[in-house]
């Protein structure tokens, strides 16, 4: 495949960024998208040219530090994984791709197509834990059977991988879908009782002052998400909200 890349440039946080015009040829439709990333920084390398800056780690949609908008879409045009598992089976010979990073106040760009996510590890340390005993007389855990229906949306709402499509996607910038899901994962299960109250309004604060919007309700975060995590989750939250308000 022979494709024309309009790739977002940005030097540094503070410098001016624009769209650059990149072509690569005989790209395989079985590569993964990074993987015709990387071809394209080894031929600007070759060159002596700055290859361009993005985010990855695992390269199997486990840590969710890829974070490409690909043609208007975070992660791309397919459903339910990340940009590190998009294949290029997904675009035609020929194609003209753009490639931006994540655009949110609360997500800085620090160079290319790398943004600053840290606003959401501030949120997981203000409330995404538990007190447990670690001293040697930990409780077994048979002893707090939890229903299977509960063990599965806890499950389900643990497998967001903090990836930050939600809010990429949204139009308020809104990060609701992973507070909720970050909430959620201990709000259904008896360990997660102890800190409830302190947990959502703390993470809830923090998602304020990080610079996050509002959700109203367009979905967009759930159709984006790699991980299928459902709105039901910024539902679950906002009772935890009101219950811990009261
Ligand atoms: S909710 Fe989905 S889109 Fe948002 S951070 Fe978690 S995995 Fe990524
Ligand atoms: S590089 Fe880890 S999820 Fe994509």
């Amino acid at each position: 495949m022979n494709l024309t890349l309009k790739i977002w440039r940005q030097k540094g946080p503070k410098e001016k960024g624009q769209i650059v015009d990149y072509k690569v040829t005989d790209i395989s439709e079985h590569m993964s998208f990074l993987e015709m990333m990387d071809v394209l920084n080894e031929s600007l390398v070759a060159k002596d040219e700055d290859p361009i800056a993005f985010d990855h780690d695992c390269r199997e949609g486990i840590c969710g530090t890829c974070s490409l908008h690909i043609n208007g879409e975070p992660h791309g045009p397919d459903r339910g994984i990340t940009t590190c598992q998009l294949h290029m089976r997904m675009f035609n010979d020929g194609d003209t791709i753009y490639i931006e990073p994540w655009r949110a106040k609360a997500f800085p760009i620090i160079k290319d197509l790398i943004v600053d996510r840290t606003a959401f590890e501030r949120i997981q340390q203000a409330g995404a834990f538990i007190s447990v005993n670690t001293s040697g007389n930990t409780q077994d855990a048979n002893s707090l059977p939890i229903p299977k229906h509960d063990a599965d949306l806890s499950m389900d709402a643990a497998a967001c991988i903090g990836c930050g499509a939600c809010v990429a996607s949204c139009k308020n910038s809104s990060a609701m879908l992973f507070v909720g899901a970050k909430v959620s994962q201990f709000a259904l299960l008896p360990q997660g009782k102890i800190e409830a109250k302190e947990r959502v309004l703390n993470m809830v604060k923090q998602m304020d002052e990080e610079g996050f919007g509002n959700c109203t309700n367009t979905g967009a975060c759930e159709i984006e998400c790699p991980k299928d995590i459902s709105l039901e989750n910024i539902a679950r939250m906002n009772r935890e909200f009101l219950k811990a308000s009261l």
